[in-house]
């Protein structure tokens, strides 16, 4: 940390991803000053909670189940959308729970996610060079030198959707619609009649079945209202330092530091610099954060980076994620993961098994393979087991709408079938269906993970 943290200190360091061509530079003060003035969106205290919630997550007492849109946008802001990732996520979450027999940490990858890092600065279509699209947050899609400027008041809008984007989350979370009575109708209309959608009636089933019995034993949603609500959680990259600066706030019950943009932020594979403005800025918050580890991570470097944005070691404070692709990761995992270990590292481990298995298809869409996003997700789990470090949770770019965006699954999306329905403006997401299919598997493998355990326990006590 500089000598004298600020939310304003990683200015002096090297800002990857961000846009260096603001054009009107005292319009962007004037923005991050609007900013500044705007009620946070989160509490501390809600932080914190998470934050206690991922240590269990860090000792094997729960999971994490993180998702949404790889790139939330202006143009696709409607409540059906909200509403669809929040209930796929719910569905996915009994799924887990079901079968983990622990409680899953639901954080939506949501209310905020609009900066992305790019490949390159420029796109050259036709001759024709103009700066890459960042993200709604900062300039717009269409290949237009107008579009393509970054605009300061695109930060506003985004801080005015992600507040009735959390606001809308809130609601189903806490007014009756994630009642787990309501489990029956949160299938979505286009995987209630596939085998995704029979798997999970038949989940349905078996929990309406154990709540009437609880009710006959008076566990109730007035006596327990867990049963009625549920805690969810918001996380986005923190890549626009300008907007996540302005809404850093000291914490009047603590007078600590928080970025109340989001509950967990987390720095990207392509920020994650020692040195960089982005390790300056999240060492001095005290939310939850996030990592995400690539191919190219070191043992070493991941600990220097551990020491410096965890140096209290406080359980629940720092998730890695690894990205690593479904061929690379049993070559850099382990590793990653005894060095952790060996160094008492108080850590969640998690997978995104997105960012590393994107490929071109030959029409020439940005497509990920279903096979290869299971593939990563099986073997970080087997990973972890051979190295008795708890595998923690898995990390999606997901939707609940029908979009053909990701090839494979059980309705076996062809290349030739990308163009129907590809919506995303970043990244392939997988669809609910998908998505479905994704937490089953990992399900069964949780489940094995709980039986042996069991197994192992009663060995031990036998002897
Ligand atoms: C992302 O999560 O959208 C992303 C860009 O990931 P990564 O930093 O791992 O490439
Ligand atoms: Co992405």
């Amino acid at each position: 940390m500089t000598e004298h943290w600020t939310p304003a200190s990683w200015r002096s360091k090297s800002a990857k991803h961000m846009p260096q061509d603001y054009p009107d530079l005292a319009a962007l003060a004037k923005a991050e000053q609007a900013l500044r003035a705007m009620p946070p969106l989160v509490f501390a205290g809600e932080a914190r909670r998470l934050k206690s919630l991922l240590a269990d997550v860090s000792e094997g007492r729960a999971f994490l189940l993180q998702g949404g849109d790889c790139a939330e946008s202006f143009k696709e802001f409607h409540a059906d959308n909200i509403r669809d990732t929040f209930r796929l996520i719910l569905q996915m979450a009994v799924v887990l729970t079901f079968a983990g027999g622990k409680p899953v940490v639901k954080v939506g990858r949501m209310a905020g996610q609009f900066a992305k890092p790019r490949s390159a600065p420029t796109e050259t279509i036709g001759g024709v060079t103009l700066p890459s699209y960042r993200g709604d947050i900062i300039n717009g899609m269409e290949f237009t030198p107008e579009a393509r400027t970054p605009d300061p008041q695109r930060m506003i809008q985004a801080y005015s959707q992600s507040a009735a984007t959390l606001n809308l989350l809130r609601a189903f979370a806490t007014g009756g619609y994630a009642d787990l009575h309501n489990i029956h109708r949160w299938t979505l209309g286009f995987v209630a009649d596939s085998p995704q959608g029979a798997r999970y009636r038949e989940f349905a089933d078996k929990i309406s079945e154990t709540l009437t019995f609880m009710e006959a034993v008076g566990v109730t949603p007035e006596s327990h209202p867990s049963l009625h609500q549920v805690e969810f959680f918001t996380s986005h990259e923190a890549l626009l330092l300008n907007l996540e600066e302005a809404m850093t706030r000291v914490d009047s019950t603590t007078g600590q530091w928080y970025d109340t943009s989001a509950h967990l932020v987390w720095i990207g594979e392509r920020t994650r610099d020692l040195d960089g403005a982005h390790v300056e800025f999240f060492k001095g918050i005290k939310n939850p954060i996030g990592v995400k580890c690539g191919p190219t991570m070191e043992a070493d470097d991941l600990l220097r980076l551990a020491d410096a944005l965890s140096p209290a070691n406080e359980p629940g404070r720092l998730t890695l994620y690894g990205r690593f692709g479904a061929g690379t990761i049993d070559k850099r995992l382990p590793a990653l993961l005894r060095a952790t270990k060996a160094a008492g590292k108080s850590v969640v481990w998690a997978i995104d098994p997105m960012h590393g298995n994107t490929l071109t298809a030959n029409n020439g869409y940005k497509t990920r393979p279903f096979e290869r996003i299971l593939s990563e997700v099986k073997s970080f789990v087997e990973i972890c087991k051979a190295e008795g470090v708890h595998p923690g949770g898995v990390h999606l770019e997901m939707t609940g709408q029908n979009v053909t965006e990701c090839t494979g699954g059980a309705r076996e999306v062809t290349e030739g079938d990308l163009a129907d329905r590809y919506h995303t403006h970043c990244d392939p997401r997988l669809n609910g269906e998908q998505a479905l299919e994704l937490a089953f598997l990992v399900a069964e493998k949780l489940k094995d993970e709980r039986l042996d355990t069991a197994r192992r326990a009663a060995a031990g006590g036998a002897n």
